[in-house]
């Protein structure tokens, strides 16, 4: 048997538990104030649009559509970018983000030929896998100082300045998945020189966007990096940021140094998803590339995705006072500072296994608390939850 996974593991244990009062904060998933899954307004509308138009269902290009990979490009460069205009980045539709790590890695690996990548310490429990099945060495560089509940920079920046050139570095554009603690914008600056001087091919999972701060700013290292380095790859996702997690929808975006590289990285994008996969599903990207194409329905994509950031980030406050008001003692006011849906509670194993055992409270094995959980309803009973195995 094969262990269970440590995120969607939790998650099928979670479903068997019988505790009315149970809570899942495992799996990165956001939930709404009365503890669904929403379905967004620009999603219904844009599909309900769509299913009217009872298309036939024939097979996709094998990168997917490509009105929706054009938006794809200018979500992450924004919209006026010369990258876009001169031919530089091209763009496959993926299953979701992990497809577009996979495909992505697959690519450096059978194709650059190259098999060492740096990946966060701590990071998403998926990240190593992907690598290591496509063939990867993989190693960390150190991102986390649990002291000080922040980035510890210097031994990261010190980290990647020793790495040899064509190391792939595997980086978290914003929200970072576990810790919710991101880089500063002159922290991002510092990285991208060092990526650049080193000649290390940097690997940008997003997939988050809009959780954080905004679209823009959400884009800021993506856009830097592109800005800087000559090749830069890209792994996004609309999982949380359409809430369209069961469609599987996300992106693999390659910028080069010129059109007719970037016609010859399609290429070869296009033969490996071919051999694994043939070519992506409709729906998704269809709603997607639909809500963008629309002002209006963008414009309502917007505000229904600042709904979700805003609410989040009041759980986080609330979550923060009410830990604090049961154990004065303790300062949780980190958890207002990270950004996304994640918080790298503190919690040690030991307290995860009394959470789940006499609370029904579902977290990862690292502390990892997903705050896009948290309720109006919920909030109070997880806090004196936590402050009581913190006792
Ligand atoms: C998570 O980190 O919980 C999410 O990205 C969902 C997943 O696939 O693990």
């Amino acid at each position: 048997m094969a262990p269970s996974d440590p995120i969607l593991g939790l998650t099928e244990i979670f479903k068997a538990d019988s505790n009315s009062s149970k809570v899942n904060l495992g799996v990165g998933v956001y939930y709404d104030n009365n503890g669904k899954v929403p379905l967004l307004e620009c999603v219904k509308s844009a599909e309900s649009a769509l299913v009217g138009k009872n298309a036939a269902r024939a097979y996709q290009p094998i990168d997917g559509n490509a009105e929706y990979n054009l938006k794809v490009q200018e979500l992450l460069l924004g919209a006026g970018s010369t990258v876009i205009t001169d031919g530089r980045i091209v763009t496959a539709q993926t299953l979701g983000g992990t497809g577009a790590l996979k495909v992505g890695a697959d690519f450096l690996r059978n194709v650059i030929g190259t098999d060492q990548v740096w990946i966060s310490n701590p990071t998403w429990a998926n990240h190593k896998g992907i690598f290591q099945n496509a063939g990867f060495t993989v190693n960390t560089y150190p991102y986390y100082d649990e002291s000080r509940k922040g980035v510890d920079f210097d031994a990261m920046i010190g980290k990647l300045s020793s790495l040899p050139k064509n190391s792939v570095v595997l980086l978290h554009a914003c929200c970072h998945n576990p810790t919710g603690v991101d880089l500063t914008k002159p922290q991002w600056d510092e990285i991208a020189t060092v990526v650049l001087n080193n000649g290390l091919i940097p690997f940008l999972d997003i997939a988050y966007q809009g959780f954080g701060d905004s679209i823009d700013d959400d884009a800021y290292a993506v856009r830097l990096f592109v800005e800087r380095c000559p090749n830069v790859l890209i792994a996004n996702s609309f999982s949380k940021s359409f809430s369209l997690y069961g469609e599987r929808i996300g992106g693999l975006s390659v910028v080069s140094g010129s059109k007719d590289e970037s016609a010859r990285v399609l290429s070869q994008v296009k033969t490996l998803i071919r051999t694994n996969y043939s070519n992506p599903p409709i729906h998704g990207g269809g709603i997607v590339g639909s809500v963008l194409r629309d002002s209006n329905l963008r414009g309502l994509w917007d505000q229904e995705l600042a709904g979700m950031r805003d609410r989040i980030k009041l759980m986080r406050s609330t979550l923060a006072k009410e830990i604090m008001r049961a154990c004065p003692d303790h300062d949780f006011s980190f958890i207002e500072a990270q950004r996304g849906m994640f918080s790298y509670s503190g919690l040690q194993k030991p307290q995860v296994d009394k959470l789940r055992a006499d609370f029904s409270i579902y977290v990862v094995d690292s502390g990892r608390i997903c705050v896009a959980a948290l309720n109006s309803q919920n909030v109070g009973y997880v806090a004196e939850a936590i402050s009581k195995v913190l006792k």
